[in-house]
């Protein structure tokens, strides 16, 4: 079901990898809604050649670009402007990599290149994006600049590890920026923390089944799924949330606000 609530507006789509990724079902539903956008992904996710078939359907083009690159994205944001004809709307930044995690360290045992390159591809690339973003004069009033985050950056999930600094790198960002954006263009920007939910990124964390399991027995209305945060996402990019700004958007079926569930007691009394 259509509302056309994107109709007329010009974007930027980070982190489609395959067809489970929240930025896939994200570009799915703004193509929906009448929106055209770029979608882009770092140039080794692309040769994967997936992305090749959501860019036909949604009849956007691809445009690689390493997110921790500013050459990368400063191509990127103009390039955008002139495949779309126009400044942009709104950009989606779903992006999160950790090699400590790919490669199984332990939180005691962090290689610290390593380290450095979770925060600068999880965290510090949302920076870059929104530096470039205005340097570029890429974006029109009232856009609409958004990232995925997780809880981890205010409480521990130990397997979560150096992922959890990176989030909350990010979370600062959206709140910093989030104001300097808003006076300088009534530019609103915010972070979604999402539940866990079944993607390349979200099941390379070990122990991931349990964790996800967990969260769905603590959170009432059960975890949401990458479909609910692209309808979310949706709504943030349209021009019924312009005053929603600086803020870390909880879309977790109340998990962050439950103490205990029935579930989890019943779980536990088995
Ligand atoms: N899956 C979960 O459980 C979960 C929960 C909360 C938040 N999130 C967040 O949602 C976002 C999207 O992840 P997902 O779950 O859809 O998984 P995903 O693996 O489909 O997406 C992650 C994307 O990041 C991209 N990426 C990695 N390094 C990059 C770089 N240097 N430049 C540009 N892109 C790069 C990958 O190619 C991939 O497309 C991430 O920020 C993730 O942390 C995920």
């Amino acid at each position: 079901m259509s509302n056309n609530i994107l109709k007329g507006k010009r974007g930027i789509i980070f982190g489609a990898l395959n067809e489970d990724s929240i930025a896939w079902k994200t570009a799915l539903k703004a193509h929906e809604e009448g929106a055209q956008f770029v979608l882009t992904n770092a140039p080794i996710a692309l040769r994967m050649g997936e992305i090749n078939k959501l860019a036909e359907h949604c009849n956007a083009e691809i445009i690689p670009a390493d997110a921790t690159s500013i050459e990368d994205l400063t191509t990127l944001f103009e390039k955008s402007m002139e495949v779309l004809g126009g400044k942009l709307d709104f950009v989606l930044h779903s992006i999160g990599m950790s090699p400590n995690v790919r490669k199984g360290k332990s939180y005691g045992d962090l290689n610290y290149d390593w380290f450095l390159k979770t925060l600068d591809i999880s965290g510090v690339s949302f920076h870059k994006v929104l530096q470039t973003a205005e340097k570029t004069d890429a974006m029109n009033e009232w856009g609409s600049v958004l990232a995925l985050t997780y809880i981890a950056a205010q409480r521990t999930f130990p397997d979560y590890s150096d992922m959890a600094q990176a989030k909350s790198v990010l979370e600062s960002i959206a709140r910093s920026y989030g104001y300097r954006f808003a006076k300088l263009k009534n530019i609103r920007v915010n972070t979604i923390s999402q539940s866990p939910t079944m993607t390349t990124a979200g099941s390379g964390v070990s122990g991931f089944d349990a964790f996800f399991d967990y969260a769905d027995k603590m959170s009432p209305l059960g975890n949401a799924s990458a479909e609910d945060c692209a309808n979310y996402i949706i709504m943030m990019f349209s021009d019924y949330t312009r005053m929603v700004t600086m803020q870390n958007l909880m879309h977790d079926g109340g998990f962050s606000n439950s103490g205990i569930t029935e579930d989890i007691i019943a779980q536990l009394t088995k």
